[in-house]
């Protein structure tokens, strides 16, 4: 008889959305930051949270008001298990900082979960069920968070509904991402609501080729057109006014070498690639100077985009 497992923990990382050019369908993780869910086994039919710790200990315990909370309510909607879940959170990712934290929040505790209930649920599973959270937090269910937070590395989410598609990509061997954090608080449900819902015709086919373009130089290793197809024509210059020193960050970023730059998610992060070590060093720095000079202290990270979704990291 296998015996019955009574709590898991998992690890889920922090991720950058939207990669310039893929609004709400690709995003990558990364290893600097992240969130750990704890998931114990409770008799009561019902989604508690016991306790949030770390860097955002002021959220919501309700569980219906909490992306952590609202998955593993879904979850149980299923049927998969009798009894319920107790939830200990510690919040690695600051909130509202665009790097991905109610997404990490949400796959962590499916992830811990379903170690649980011994592996049932496929990843595709876990996507659709992580979407709640989303909806929750952003307003829309939108995959390019909770995507690569399940899967690591660089990942196209197609689709929000089955079949939903989650496409691993490869990356250049020599590309290294920065993310920069300049200290202040964009919710995402604001960001998108101010959106226009058009979207020029011109600037569509732009976005189209970009997109395409950085996908298809991600394959071909084509370090020359990833610098061509980073440019957000569509989203970026809606947003661009809501992050402090943004141009100057942008132009500090460029003029040091990076291939492309953006804002991380819906901000107010801020993220680059850049051929190399050298050349992320050097755009990592001109990009903190840039917010510096507007008064704005941040958290900063480069290295290779992880190719670790969330994982468990114990069990009992
Ligand atoms: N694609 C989403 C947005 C990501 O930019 O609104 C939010 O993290």
């Amino acid at each position: 008889m296998t015996e019955l497992l009574t709590s898991a923990t998992a690890f889920a990382p922090a991720t950058v959305a939207n990669v310039a050019v893929g609004f709400d369908l690709m995003g990558f993780a990364i290893s600097g930051f992240g969130d750990t869910v704890t998931v114990r086994h409770i008799d009561e039919p019902t989604v508690k949270i016991d306790e949030i710790t770390g860097v955002v200990p002021d959220l919501p315990l309700e569980a219906e008001k909490n992306t952590a909370g609202v998955v593993l309510l879904r979850l149980l909607d299923k049927g998969v298990k009798s009894g319920g879940f107790a939830l200990k959170i510690q919040k690695g990712i600051p909130l509202g900082s665009g790097m991905g934290g109610s997404a990490a929040s949400a796959a962590g505790a499916l992830v811990a979960a379903n170690k649980l209930l011994k592996n049932p649920l496929p990843l595709e599973e876990l996507y659709l069920l992580s979407l709640f959270g989303e909806t929750l937090a952003g307003g829309a269910p939108h995959g390019d968070n909770v995507g690569p937070c399940l899967t690591g590395g660089l990942l196209l989410a197609r689709s929000v509904s089955y079949p939903v598609d989650l496409v691993h990509l490869p990356i250049p061997s020599e590309i290294r991402a920065v993310v920069v954090h300049p200290h202040i608080c964009i919710s995402t449900k604001e960001a998108r609501a101010i959106l226009r819902s058009d979207v020029p015709l011109k600037s569509f086919i732009e976005q189209s080729g970009n997109l395409a373009g950085f996908i298809s130089a991600c394959y071909t290793n084509d370090y020359k057109m990833i610098g061509r197809c980073l440019r957000d024509v569509v989203i970026e210059p809606q947003r661009a006014a809501l992050i402090p020193g943004f141009a100057d960050a942008r132009k500090n970023a460029f003029d040091s070498g990076a291939l492309g730059f953006s804002i991380s998610g819906s901000g107010p992060a801020v993220f680059a690639l850049c051929r190399g070590d050298e050349a992320a060093t050097k755009v990592r720095k001109g990009i903190v100077e840039a917010f510096l000079r507007h008064s704005l202290p941040c958290d900063e990270w480069s290295g290779s985009i992880s190719e670790l979704g969330a994982y468990i990291v114990s069990f009992s």
